[in-house]
Order: structure tokens, then sequence, then C-alpha cells
């Protein structure tokens, strides 16, 4: 099953909501652009490239939305305000933005509402089948980097779940597996909204891939005891100085290095972002009741502030190679900045 696609008989977007899993599966179907965008912000649909797809598609049901517009203008006006609201739903993933504007411009070049509603779907589906493919070529790359027999450990969710399917961290798992290797997973939970524990142990079981979850803060531990062969988490953003994926990546990243296990990044080639420095990234920050409560149990005393980011930026100078769809980096990563084609080719 895709995690998000277009529902063609109900004219609606369909995804999976993440944010029942793994108690519940629930698909949620709508034609609402506000709908979509408070679900992006609550995680219902969520990573980076989900969210490329999402952005594409929320674009496309603006159009549709705005199809009885007086005026062209103000057709394309509308249509501009919901892109605005949907791209700032979720400020640190770079693909949001991108597939938004990549529907948007394929959309504002039509001339009548009808025929800009056909294009922005069109496109938007390009995007989702696109993707799919993109990360079966990241899994044949990445899977190829994987010993026979190994430990990968894990973080967030980077898998079928964060994108259309197959996934881009779990993608190079899944290849491996697929070719033959021996695979076994350690994901960490991630904290505070667990997509280690509730996603990526949910979709590995349920592929039958040996998947074992560790508290956050164990994952040091289990690198000192040698029982970590590498480590693949997915990404959000890759500036020309820094990977940015869920929090708690750079720990992983600083402790891997310190043991001399492979830290490798996984991701779509429009992760890249080389137009600015990772200082100059806004950090998503999320609420308190995050860290707060877990379902309704206190877990600290009212009034008590919170630091609650989102992502972190781990330097380029940690990471072992980054694997794309169009080829394999690898530090000191000249070639991320002078050419679109990694070494895997
Ligand atoms: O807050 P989330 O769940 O959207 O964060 C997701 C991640 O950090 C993923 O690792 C990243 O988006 C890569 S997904 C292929």
């Amino acid at each position: 099953m895709r995690t998000i696609t277009w529902n063609t008989a109900d004219q609606c977007l369909s995804y999976i909501d993440q944010t029942r899993l793994p108690a519940e599966q629930v698909t949620v179907e709508t034609q609402s652009v506000a709908r979509l965008a408070d679900g992006i912000r609550r995680l219902e649909a969520r990573g980076a490239p989900a969210l490329g797809v999402a952005g594409g598609y929320g674009v496309a049901l603006s159009c549709l939305t705005h199809q009885n517009k007086e005026t062209v203008t103000a057709f394309r006006d509308a249509v501009e305000t919901d892109a605005a609201l949907l791209r700032q739903t979720r400020p640190t993933a770079v693909n949001l933005g991108w597939g938004i504007d990549r529907v948007l411009r394929t959309a504002l070049q039509e001339d009548t509402p009808a025929t800009a509603f056909d294009a922005a779907l069109r496109e938007a589906q390009a995007i989702e089948a696109e993707d799919i493919a993109l990360c079966h070529q990241i899994g044949a790359y990445g899977g190829a980097l994987l010993p026979d027999t190994c430990t990968v450990l894990t973080h967030c969710n980077a898998g079928a779940l964060a994108c259309v399917e197959w996934g881009t961290a779990l993608g190079v798992i899944r290849s491996a597996v697929e070719k033959g290797k021996k695979v076994s997973v350690i994901s960490c939970e991630t904290r505070p909204l667990n997509q280690g524990s509730r996603l990526t142990a949910f979709e590995l079981h349920a592929d039958g891939i040996p998947v074992r979850v560790i508290p956050d803060s164990a994952a040091a531990h289990l690198m000192q005891r040698g029982m970590i062969d590498a480590v693949v988490v997915g990404a959000d953003r890759i500036t020309p100085d820094a990977v940015f994926n869920k929090i708690g990546t750079y720990m992983h990243a600083i402790c891997a290095h310190h043991h001399s296990i492979p830290f490798y990044v996984a991701a779509p080639y429009s992760t890249l972002d080389m137009t600015r420095k990772g200082m100059d990234v806004e950090i998503e920050e999320r609420g308190r009741d995050e860290l707060g409560f877990c379902g309704n149990r206190q877990l600290m005393p009212d009034d008590v502030e919170t630091i609650n980011p989102a992502f972190d930026a781990t330097p380029l100078t940690l990471v072992t190679a980054i694997i794309t769809d169009r080829g394999i980096f690898r530090y000191p990563y000249d070639e991320l900045t002078h050419s679109d084609t990694g070494d895997a080719i």
C-alpha cells in the first residue's frame, strides 16, 4: 500500500494517518487544503519525501477547490495563498517547498482553472511515481555498501511511511535484504514522537526484517560494545556543510565517528539545498505537550518550560557518504557542489 496517493474515484488526497500507528491503520481522505495543512503540522503525513508529494497534491487540491473563482487572477491568488499556508507548516524539510513550488509553477502556466487543475494533478502524480523509482535507486546504491551480514542502527523513520513506498534509509536496508544480505536493524525509539518505535519497527516487522527498538540514549553504549556495524539515516535537508535530520541524529554521528563506524545518509537528490549554509536553516521548534505528556500521563511539573527542536544539523565531516538516486557522494563532498552525479554510476 502507498503511504500517500490520489484517489481518482473520489477526487481527493488519500494518506495513512501516521499518528495512529502502530495501533490503528487509518487512512485520511480529504479535499481540503486546510485539513491537509493541519495533518502535516500534526505529523499525520510526515517524512521529507512524503512531504514533497503531500505539498504537490496540496496545490492540486487548491486548484480543485478554487475552480469557480470569477477570474483567472482571483484563482491564481487563491492558489498562491494556499501554497503559502502549506509551505509554512514545516520549515526544515526542503522537499515540502520543493514539491509545492514544482506543482505551483506548472499550474500557474495554464490559462484556465480547469487546465491548471489537470496539469497540477499530473505533476503531483509524477512526483509520486518518481519518488518510488528514486527510493529503489537509492536502495540499489546504498544496499551495496552494507556488509553481507550486519547490524544497522537507524534513527526516526526514513522508510516507506516517510516516502511513497520502499523508503530511503530503510530502502537501503530493504534492497540489501532483497540481495540476500542478512541485515538486522536497531531502531532508536526517537523521542518525543517515537517515529522509530511506532513506525520503523512497524514497517520492518511487517516485512519480516529483524528489528529491535532501543532508547535513543542506548546508542553509544551499543556502539562501544561492537554491536553496530553501520548507521543509516534519512535527511530533511542537506546543505554544503550539514545534514538536517530528526533531532538526535547529530548525537549518533558523533558516537559513530568516535567508534569508527560508517555513518551513511540516504536521501533523494531533491533534498540537497546548496543555496544556504546550515546555520541559516530554520529548525522547527515543536510544542511543550510533546515532552510534557505521554498520552494522558503528565511527565513534568506544570509551568516548566521545554526546548523541543525537531531536527539537528550533523556536520558533513561526520558523514561517511551520502547515498542519493544520482549516486554516492563521499567526504570531503567536493562533488556535492560541483557535480550532480555521485561516484556509483
Ligand atoms: O518529524 P518527521 O517525522 O517528519 O521527521 C522525519 C525525519 O527526520 C526523517 O528522517 C527524514 O524526513 C527523512 S525521511 C526519508
